[in-house]
């Protein structure tokens, strides 16, 4: 990039500022003078003085937010139809956040929003294995053959789900409690797989995402990760934590 531009990414001052002190001979590139305006400068290699002081780009503050969402909210930055989205929720006011994965509208639970990409895609991909726990009421009493069929891996449509952990917690009016362990995370897959075995999930709540759980978190608030949690959930899919990132 253009040695201006550099410049102003280390916060100098603007372009027009930047080639100013240029014209005044302040900036020196690996050991010599710059007088060319439009230099070019490898950020990651090059070394650039002003006034005999390194300056270089800022690293970007990680930020792990834990939200747990409610239901009537959708996981997006955006909503064209005006709804409130999670970014809403939370009333993000600082730098750009996304969140990690979907819930869907009427989903609760555990949301986790960043902007650490690396962090992001490996607790996405399906490699890392990250384990997703849900609470959920389904429709009537399925039967064992039901939840064996889960429990192996079910056809949903455009996919075979993985096993499954599946554990009965009881009923409830007449429908059934279940928590459930998976690894993947396709489209509405909690909702497809009881729908595949007939019995339609009337309340989801995702309670834990690897090691992150919920706690006393109630739906709608939100908390910062602590850096312990973070060390830990990044340690299970076996990466590492360095200078704040994935
Ligand atoms: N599975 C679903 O069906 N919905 C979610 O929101 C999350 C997992």
């Amino acid at each position: 990039m253009r040695l201006q531009k550099y410049m102003a990414l280390c916060g100098v001052g603007s372009r027009r500022k930047s080639e100013d002190l240029i014209r005044q001979g302040r900036v020196y590139l690996n050991g010599k003078q710059v007088v060319e305006m439009g230099t070019l400068v490898d950020p990651r290699n090059d070394k650039v003085l002003l006034d005999q002081k390194q300056i270089l780009i800022p690293v970007e503050d990680k930020i792990y937010i834990l939200l747990n969402k409610p239901s009537g909210t959708i996981t997006s930055v955006k909503d064209p139809q005006g709804r409130e989205t999670v970014l809403d929720r939370i009333g993000w006011k600082g730098s750009r956040i996304y969140p990690v994965g979907r819930l869907d509208y009427e989903t609760e639970g555990a949301l986790i929003l960043t902007n650490d990409g690396d962090f992001a895609f490996a607790l996405t991909h399906p490699k890392y294995q990250v384990e997703k726990e849900y609470y959920c009421i389904v429709k009537g009493s399925p039967k064992s053959k039901a939840v064996n069929r889960l429990r192996q891996g079910v056809n949903i449509g455009d996919f075979v789900t993985s096993p499954a952990e599946i554990k009965y917690m009881g009923s409830k009016n007449g429908n059934a409690e279940f928590r459930l362990v998976i690894h993947e995370g396709k489209n509405r897959q909690v909702r497809r797989m009881f729908e595949a075995v007939g019995h339609p999930v009337l309340y989801l709540k995702r309670e834990r995402i690897g090691s992150i759980t919920l706690d006393k978190l109630k739906p709608g608030f939100w908390r910062y990760l602590s850096k312990e949690e973070i060390i830990e959930l990044v340690d299970s899919i076996g990466g590492t934590y360095k200078n704040g990132s994935f």
